[in-house]
């Protein structure tokens, strides 16, 4: 008997190598989640904790991340809740014109690694965003002097939601010219003219890509029903975004890299008649990759989008552990506590090896 059992192991290992069920990849960082706080921190952090070596945390909390002691004490609350794992949070800052050159040096010295631009509110927690981006060109100087990068939520406010960011891309421009050396990150692109944009500014310029963007279009948000659990600010667009975000993400190009941009609303926000903006993909995130990139034959581009460019250009070393994803027929849970994931009941055909949504299902 056990050398029978013996024997069908040995040969579904061998199955499994031949069919290359197994893929391996250097441990992935998300360059751009949203954890939120308290209860529901300690629900999602993990989830990202568990599959990537290092996330970029977004600002947007409430109340925000905008000082040295805020910074260190939502450090320490997201370690705290990602403790069992090496994972390491790169935090960031709220920008905004009242941010004094002493406070901005007191952030960089807590370890801040970037400031967030939001322009006035053109998602959740931006009411106290920016109108004009030129009040804070002396908080940009001092950043680009102090090497901290800065992330941008490319939307034009009050404008219709299919052309806000195509309206604010011209503000790149003067951006680049005004701040050479400032590292810039286009959060989220979501446009064939903005990935043609980045493509042509220089090396300080990048973009991060989530997978919902990868996945999506308006048509899958709106058609027969509302799903809200697919509505994201940037606003999924067309066919030809779509295409032009997945050329991008497998083009090899390193000023494209892996932002999930996960946020989680509790259900009660997402299915209410003023549903909130924002997707919950930190735990299918990967596995809904594998599946784009294996589809399109591109599984090789995989590791490079996921687990170098953002580094490299953060000027951040690789990690150096492997995570293992594998072909299975396992479903993404329906709900997990009182959230939806991304591809909530669907079978992806991989999931990441040892995954904690394994354990935590309901
Ligand atoms: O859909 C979104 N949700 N887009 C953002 O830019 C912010 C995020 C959130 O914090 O909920
Ligand atoms: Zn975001």
């Amino acid at each position: 008997m056990t050398l029978i059992n013996d024997n069908l192991l040995l040969l579904r290992r061998q199955e499994k190598s031949f069919s290359m069920s197994f893929v391996t990849l250097r441990r992935p960082d998300d360059f751009h989640v949203h954890f939120r706080e308290g209860k529901l921190l300690q629900t999602v952090a993990p989830y990202t904790a568990a599959h990537f070596g290092r996330a970029l945390v977004m600002p947007n909390t409430s109340p925000p991340v905008v000082s040295a002691s805020t910074l260190s004490s939502y450090r320490l609350e997201i370690m705290m809740a990602c403790r069992t794992y090496s994972f390491e949070p790169l935090m960031t800052f709220k920008i905004y014109p009242a941010l004094s050159a002493a406070e901005l040096k007191a952030l960089k010295l807590a370890g801040a690694v970037a400031g967030k631009f939001y322009p006035l509110g053109v998602t959740t927690n931006s009411g106290d965003g920016v109108s004009d981006l030129k009040a804070i060109t002396h908080i940009l100087l001092l950043m680009e002097e102090l090497d901290l990068v800065l992330c941008v939520h490319a939307e034009q406010p009050e404008v219709s939601s299919l052309s806000a960011e195509r309206l604010f891309l011209k503000h790149f421009y003067w951006l680049v010219e005004t701040f050479p050396k400032l590292k810039i990150v286009v959060e989220h692109v979501s446009t064939a003219e903005g990935v043609a944009l980045v493509e042509s500014l220089p090396p300080t310029v990048g973009a991060t890509i989530t997978v919902h963007h990868l996945m999506l279009t308006l048509d899958d948000v709106i058609n027969d029903f509302l799903h809200p659990h697919l509505f994201c600010k940037p606003i999924p667009k067309t066919t030809k975004d779509k295409e032009a975000l997945l050329e991008a993400a497998m083009s090899g190009n390193s000023k494209f890299f892996f932002g999930s941009d996960s946020a989680p609303h509790d259900r009660s926000k997402k299915e209410n008649h003023q549903c909130a903006a924002g997707i919950f993909s930190a735990p299918s995130a990967l596995a809904c990759l594998a599946k784009i990139f294996e589809e399109a034959d591109s599984i090789a581009a995989l590791e490079p989008f996921t687990s170098e460019f953002g580094a490299q250009f953060y000027g951040l070393p690789l990690n150096e552990s492997s995570i293992y994803l594998e072909q299975t027929d396992e479903k993404v849970p329906r709900t997990i506590e009182k959230l939806v994931p991304l591809a909530a009941g669907k079978s992806l055909g991989w999931r990441v090896a040892d995954d904690l949504s394994a354990q935590r299902t309901s």
